[in-house]
């Protein structure tokens, strides 16, 4: 039986603060549209505490959006609980996400504090929040630093105050993917009421671990993954939704069940980068240029004989119309012999030997080869004959 996972969307919250990511109202709903098509069960919509452009977002999206539950931030302080259970009334289902730091760097560094006084903080939080929705979601800030003894004895007491489910976060991105996954199974073990809870992961990319950290946390008992598209997010980011997503379609064997509808991935993140400002490397997993183009000669080779040789995914189920085959100085006559048929030409033997040749010159001078390049050759050598 395959078990769901709940995909919880913050772009428009852990994305969105980051200098140079801001959205105002509008293009803030048409992300929130986009990420209802894709299918995401959860959005974070803001922070709405912060500013009254993020209150004004919170409001207008929970208008704008009825499938995912919306979700907003606070810090464990009353005044931010009030003003999110307001800033969420018309949402036909609102969740409130509250938290506080846990590790010792919060504990005494960053709060001043104790142990037991945090626990305390923690149980108040939870019970206001619950005091306006039933959906109250708790984070323990750096919770990958924090001792998993403390850990548990804050989850249990954040369960029986009523959170429905309890975010474990890297927010350093520090942990390895054995650490993570070692922490959630120690949660599942030792949190007597844990059942009661959905188990949410949070990873930031500060390793480049993200993905590896949240597949290595579902396949030790959480159920709800905490994502941003491209992986945008603070510092080095969070985990890239469509890394995780693809990564769990492409392991069936994992037998989890999204509710995604794959083919928006390239739609959504093409939409967010250009909001956000921030272009997509070329390499990015997925949703990369290059993601799905293929560049050598052994490989050109082999993909278009079968594309399952060198393609773990089909570039349609993710939205991109299909793979390229790019001609570089390092393309076989495979490859050159497949531009050619497109645009009508079909050289043989010799023919084609000759105009490989000519095709090396020109792409050891050239970086890109284009179709009009391929035509000039080929017409050269129709002539020649
Ligand atoms: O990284 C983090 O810990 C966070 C929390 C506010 C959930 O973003
Ligand atoms: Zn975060």
């Amino acid at each position: 039986m395959t078990e769901k996972i709940y995909i919880f969307d913050t772009t428009l919250r852990d994305a969105e603060q980051v200098p140079g990511c801001q959205l105002n109202t509008i293009e803030k709903i048409e992300v929130a549209r986009q990420l209802e098509k894709l299918g995401v069960d959860i959005i974070e919509a803001g922070f709405p505490v912060s500013s009254p452009g993020d209150f004004n977002s919170v409001v207008e999206i929970s208008k704008a959006v009825t499938n995912p539950t919306i979700c907003a931030l606070t810090r464990a302080v009353k005044k931010d609980i009030e003003v999110a259970a307001e800033a969420l009334k018309f949402a036909q289902r609102g969740r409130i996400h509250t938290g506080i730091g846990t590790s010792d760097y919060h504990i005494y560094e960053k709060l001043n504090s104790t142990p037991e006084e945090i626990i305390r903080q923690a149980v108040e939080a939870v019970k206001y929040a619950r005091r306006f929705v039933e959906d109250v979601e708790f984070y323990a800030e750096d919770a990958g630093r924090t001792a998993e003894e403390y850990l548990a004895r804050v989850i249990e007491a954040v369960i029986q105050a009523g959170a429905t489910v309890v975010n474990i976060p890297d927010t350093t991105g520090y942990c390895l993917p054995n650490e993570y996954g070692a922490k959630i199974a120690y949660l599942k073990n030792h949190v007597p009421n844990i059942d009661k809870a959905i188990i949410s992961t949070h990873c930031h990319n500060d390793l480049g671990m993200a993905t590896a950290n949240t597949i290595a946390a579902i396949q030790n008992g959480a159920r709800q993954v905490e994502v941003t598209i491209n992986g945008l997010g603070e510092r080095a980011g969070n985990t890239a939704l469509e890394e995780v997503v693809m990564a769990i379609s492409c392991h069936k064997n994992l037998n989890f069940d999204l509710g995604i509808n794959t083919r928006q991935i390239i739609a959504s993140s093409q939409l967010v980068s250009s909001l956000m400002r921030v272009p997509v490397q070329p390499n990015k997993a997925i949703v990369g240029r290059n993601a799905f183009a293929h560049s050598s000669g052994i490989h050109q080779d082999g993909v278009l004989k079968s594309r399952e040789t060198y393609e773990i995914i089909a570039p349609e189920e993710v939205g991109v119309d299909q793979s390229s085959i790019i001609l570089t100085a390092r393309s076989g006559r495979a490859a050159l012999k497949h531009h050619l048929k497109e645009i009508g030409y079909t050289p043989e033997g010799e023919e084609l030997d000759i105009l490989y040749q000519k095709f090396l010159e020109l792409a050891d001078k050239k970086k890109d080869i284009t179709t009009r390049d391929l035509e000039v050759l080929a017409g050269m050598e129709k002539s020649r004959k």
